[in-house]
């Protein structure tokens, strides 16, 4: 296993190599499950500072993500009960879990500043991403 210093630097590239090259990703950041206290960890990010760097599981998209394993597109996050606001700035939101050897071990987090701009694509390309990355595991 390769040390987390190596991995961050390479996370943190991704997050601003997407948020440089699609308009809309606004926020790009990756949140890393402990499945001992069932809380979200902020890890490398590009975008706005937030408050949020620890989430419980269930708490907020990231959260209901850690639980469902299944992506979460938030077309309009006004819309959303269970969500945590980062930044009044911030309109939608797409979250995509990391699986490495099967186990949901985290996720990537986008925020865009625009209303409904994730497709079906997004999500076909963030599935990719992540398994390229979890290949870094
Ligand atoms: N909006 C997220 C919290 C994380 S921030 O977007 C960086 C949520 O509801 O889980």
């Amino acid at each position: 296993q390769k040390p987390d210093i190596e991995i961050n630097e390479k996370l943190k590239n991704l997050c601003q190599y997407l948020q440089d090259n699609v308009s809309y990703y606004n926020w790009v950041g990756y949140y890393f499950a402990n499945h001992d206290n069932q809380t979200l960890h902020l890890g490398p990010y590009v975008g706005a500072e937030t408050d949020h760097t620890v989430i419980p599981f269930g708490k907020g998209i990231c959260g209901q993500v850690a639980v469902s394993n299944q992506n979460f597109v938030v077309p309009d996050v006004a819309a959303q009960d269970n969500y945590i606001a980062c930044s009044i700035t911030v309109k939608s939101e797409i979250v995509v879990p990391l699986f490495v050897r099967g186990e949901n071990i985290g996720q990537i987090d986008i925020d865009s500043h625009v209303i409904d701009p994730f497709t079906e694509s997004d999500e076909r390309f963030l599935e990719f991403v992540n398994k390229e990355v979890a290949k870094l595991y």
